[in-house]
């Protein structure tokens, strides 16, 4: 999917309101906590959390994803100085260790080739602070796209694989489900995806 020019003609292509595990987990979120969304998108996730006092930093391959939060950004007269973009390739995007409290990477990490993504989950495991969550929504092995897909480049989830790679974290929710979906821009027929969505939570000992 070319997700510079959908996002140039569809102001809120995946929505306004923030994903729905961050949703859940926000009330347990302290102000100090800051933010890493990886794929952000259109950054309905971090202008969440830019909107309520967060220190966030966004990272999406898609430049005109960015403009867009810049321009919303401008819109609500929201304070640049609690944000940083990098219009990256998240799997160059250099996670440093214990800045964050809280990593998103919802409904990006299927993009990547699957070792690739699988690289990334180990540095998240290892980068993010103790005590700090990770949010995550994917595509699993039942998705309608997987026969067809090839592993060099796109991630498929076996089952209970994410929660297994996370076996020593405290896992606070962790679902795989069929999902059938309506269809939105750029994939307008409805279709079925295999989903896996997980929040975890950093204990202060770990095997990574
Ligand atoms: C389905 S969208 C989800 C956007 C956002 N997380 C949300 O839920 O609204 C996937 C996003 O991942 C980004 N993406 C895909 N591969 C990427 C990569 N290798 N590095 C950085 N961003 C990537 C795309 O540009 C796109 O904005």
């Amino acid at each position: 999917m070319e997700y510079n020019t959908l996002y140039k003609n569809n102001p809120a292509v995946w929505g306004a309101e923030p994903n729905k595990l961050l949703q859940m987990i926000f009330e347990k979120l302290e102000l100090e906590f800051p933010f890493l969304d990886l794929g952000c998108g259109q950054g309905r996730d971090c202008l969440f959390m830019l909107e309520n006092g967060f220190r966030v930093t966004a990272v999406d391959s898609a430049a005109s994803g960015l403009n867009s939060i810049k321009n919303q950004i401008l819109e609500k007269g929201l304070s640049i100085e609690k944000i940083e973009l990098f219009e990256e390739d998240m799997q160059d995007f250099a996670i440093e260790k214990e800045k964050f409290s809280v990593i998103n990477a919802f409904n990006s990490l299927q993009f990547l080739p699957k070792k690739d993504a699988l690289k990334i989950l180990e540095t998240i495991k290892t980068n993010v602070k103790v005590n700090g969550y990770i949010l995550i929504a994917s595509f699993t092995t039942k998705d309608s796209f997987f026969e067809k897909s090839n592993p060099e480049k796109r991630c498929f989830f076996e089952e209970n694989e994410l929660k297994n790679i996370f076996h020593d974290f405290e896992i606070i929710i962790y679902e795989e489900k069929i999902v059938t979906d309506a269809g939105h821009p750029g994939s307008p027929e409805p279709h079925e995806h295999g989903v896996v969505r997980m929040i975890a939570r950093k204990p202060l000992l770990t095997d990574s």
